[in-house]
């Protein structure tokens, strides 16, 4: 297969730790509630595939429920719990695997109270412990990895946001302190899964439907806040953006995946809007530069060492041969983004 040149940082290899991945495309965690009763079946395993089949160097399930009463509210959305839904999990991995791809659970606490003042330390101490179950259970099954869900205003999120998190003890008071529980949460996970097991920790500054929130207002803000999701062993930060061509903080061109990256020294994964603009194939339809959002400022960015992964959601949801299409400069082939894709788990 001949790769255009022009995109070919992101088909380069990526080795951190015990991961190596063929290349630098990653597809985002999107729930689909196709898995009814919480168990996801053959359609699942082999949505999932067709991605592994295309080039899709690493593959994030969406959002996966741990064993806990508010954990989620859609019955479809699939569990991370059970030996149903676990033996469902298992079939999807083999099919990933089957061909040659790679695949981490997103594991979730919705929060579906919508606030974190009223937990009790008890149940905040059982909902860290089927954190690490569930986080077992991937390591068990033979997934390469797990991404734990600490953006967009869930659970985890909760409890970093200072509107939604009033606790008075430990848990609360200052943005370090509503780290705490993140931080108990990436401890227990790795203790579940030894030193070696990939953990990505997913963050978002912006919220479901808040979306100019920050919970770090500058560098230094968030120097305070990654350092104890770092010390509790995090590998990898996924930094969730709407955009990935806006600058997170005045002063620099870095997004927030870069500030992520030169603050913590971990790689970090990109994502937002990649591949969705109708300009980002300008560049190899006309050969003129499509600008911010085009290819070429993601390519350069990631050539910058700006971030080390990029992850794809819709577009890639609506055409699982996406990371093909983008190597072999096929821009005609590519299939837009609507509504519709929604609706079918093709
Ligand atoms: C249908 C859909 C479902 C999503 N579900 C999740 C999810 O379960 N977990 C998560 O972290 N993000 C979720 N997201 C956000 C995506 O992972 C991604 O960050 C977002 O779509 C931006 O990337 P894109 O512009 O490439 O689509 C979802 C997005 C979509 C469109």
């Amino acid at each position: 297969m001949t790769t255009s040149t022009a995109v070919q940082a992101l088909y380069r290899p990526f080795t951190a730790g015990t991961l190596t991945l063929p290349n630098r495309i990653v597809m985002a965690p999107m729930t689909r509630a196709m898995s009814p009763d919480g168990v996801p079946g053959a359609n699942v395993a082999a949505y999932y595939r067709r991605r592994a089949e295309n080039n899709v160097g690493l593959i994030i399930t969406e959002g996966t429920v741990i064993n806990h009463p508010d954990a989620s509210n859609n019955k479809d959305v699939p569990h991370f719990y059970g030996e149903t839904a676990l033996k469902g999990w298992a079939n999807v991995v083999a099919e990933v695997h089957a061909a040659g791809g790679k695949i981490m659970p997103q594991i979730w606490h919705m929060g579906t109270k919508g606030q974190v003042n009223d937990y009790s330390e008890a149940e905040i101490a059982g909902i860290v412990k089927e954190f690490a179950n569930s986080a077992a259970a991937a390591k068990e099954i033979g997934f390469d990895g797990i991404e734990i869900h600490g953006a967009h205003g869930y659970l985890i999120d909760q409890f970093f946001w200072e509107k939604t998190n009033q606790r008075t003890d430990g848990y609360g008071g200052s943005l370090v302190a509503r780290t705490r529980f993140a931080e108990e949460v990436v401890r227990a996970c790795r203790e579940a899964v030894g030193p070696d097991f990939p953990i990505v920790l997913r963050l978002s500054q912006w919220k479901e439907r808040e979306y100019t929130v920050k919970l770090a207002n500058n560098p230094e803000e968030l120097e305070q806040f990654l350092q104890p999701l770092l010390d509790a062993g995090v590998d990898i930060f996924h930094c969730s953006t709407r955009r990935y061509w806006e600058p997170e903080f005045p002063g620099s061109d870095l997004n927030f995946a870069g500030w992520v990256k030169k603050i913590s020294g971990k790689p970090t994964i990109t994502v937002g809007s990649v591949g969705l603009d109708s300009d980002f194939m300008t560049f190899f339809a006309e050969g003129r530069s499509s600008g911010n959002a085009g290819i070429e400022g993601l390519v350069q960015k990631l050539e910058n060492d700006e971030f080390d992964l990029v992850a794809i959601g819709r577009a890639l949801l609506v055409d699982p041969a996406w990371a093909t299409k983008i190597r072999e400069d096929r821009a005609e082939d590519l299939i837009p983004f609507t509504r519709d894709a929604l609706s079918t788990l093709s």
